[in-house]
């Protein structure tokens, strides 16, 4: 015989495992894992992770061809010919995974998906690191950009001065609203959160300051 109070423990057990996991929460705040929304730049700081892709994304987006695919409808693809500039940065947010390398990184096409990057890699522009945060701790999906507007190769891939804010703002610009590419479309709309990064330079990578601001985007394929 199952009492009351055993059957309510059913239930709620078969609730929970429906509302955890990918496609019920936006994000979960990496701080409150132990982790940080700054990543490991190497250098003793960090990149900002300015933007956020919601766990509530259309599934498809949240994958690694899907991430791709999205970034190529808002101006970004793969990098130059397969090549890696500089060392992959790490994150730890705070889903249990601890610092985990970035998954891709992406840079501002010009234009043309196959090799619009190297131009990028020439003469400088935007681009973006890419952390997923499916670790079972914090399972939300979402996937954490560390977005950043960079100098050209004279000048060494520095960051520009403001390149924190300004990467992120083009970025967001150009995800917001409708965007095709190759037969698939996106709606995208936006929200500001403040309160994960804190504004200032503190622990930032190359000490250049942001607002504190990240952008959380929620990509639904229509
Ligand atoms: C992360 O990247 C560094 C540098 O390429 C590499 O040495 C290290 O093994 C990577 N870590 C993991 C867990 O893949
Ligand atoms: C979590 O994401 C990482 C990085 O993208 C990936 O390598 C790994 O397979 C994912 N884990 C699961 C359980 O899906
Ligand atoms: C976010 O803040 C910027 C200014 O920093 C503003 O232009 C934009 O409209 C805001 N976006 C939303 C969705 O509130």
């Amino acid at each position: 015989m199952l009492g009351p109070q055993l059957i309510i423990l059913v239930i709620q057990a078969i609730f929970s495992g429906i509302t955890t996991g990918p496609g019920t929460v936006a994000f979960y705040d990496p701080t409150q894992g132990g982790g940080s929304m700054l990543d490991n730049a190497g250098s003793g700081g960090g990149e900002p992770m300015n933007v956020i892709i919601s766990g509530l994304s259309s599934p498809q987006v949240l994958t690694d061809e899907g991430i791709l695919h999205y970034a190529q409808a808002i101006g970004f693809s793969f990098e130059c010919l397969g090549f890696h500039l500089g060392d992959p940065q790490s994150a730890n947010l705070g889903d249990g995974n601890g610092w985990v390398n970035q998954t891709m990184e992406l840079r501002q096409d010009y234009g043309n998906d196959e090799i619009g990057t190297c131009l990028e890699s020439l003469i400088g522009g935007n681009h973006f690191r890419v952390y997923r945060q499916n670790g079972t701790a914090a399972n939300s999906g979402a996937l954490f950009l560390a977005v950043s507007q960079e100098e050209d190769v004279e000048e060494g891939h520095q960051i520009i001065p403001d390149g924190y804010n300004i990467g992120r703002d083009k970025l967001v610009a150009n995800a917001l609203g409708v965007n095709t590419h190759e037969d698939v479309t996106y709606s995208t709309v936006g929200q500001n959160i403040t309160g994960l990064l804190a504004p200032g330079s503190v622990g930032v990578n190359h000490g250049i300051a942001t607002d504190g601001m990240t952008v959380l985007l929620t990509v639904t394929m229509i």
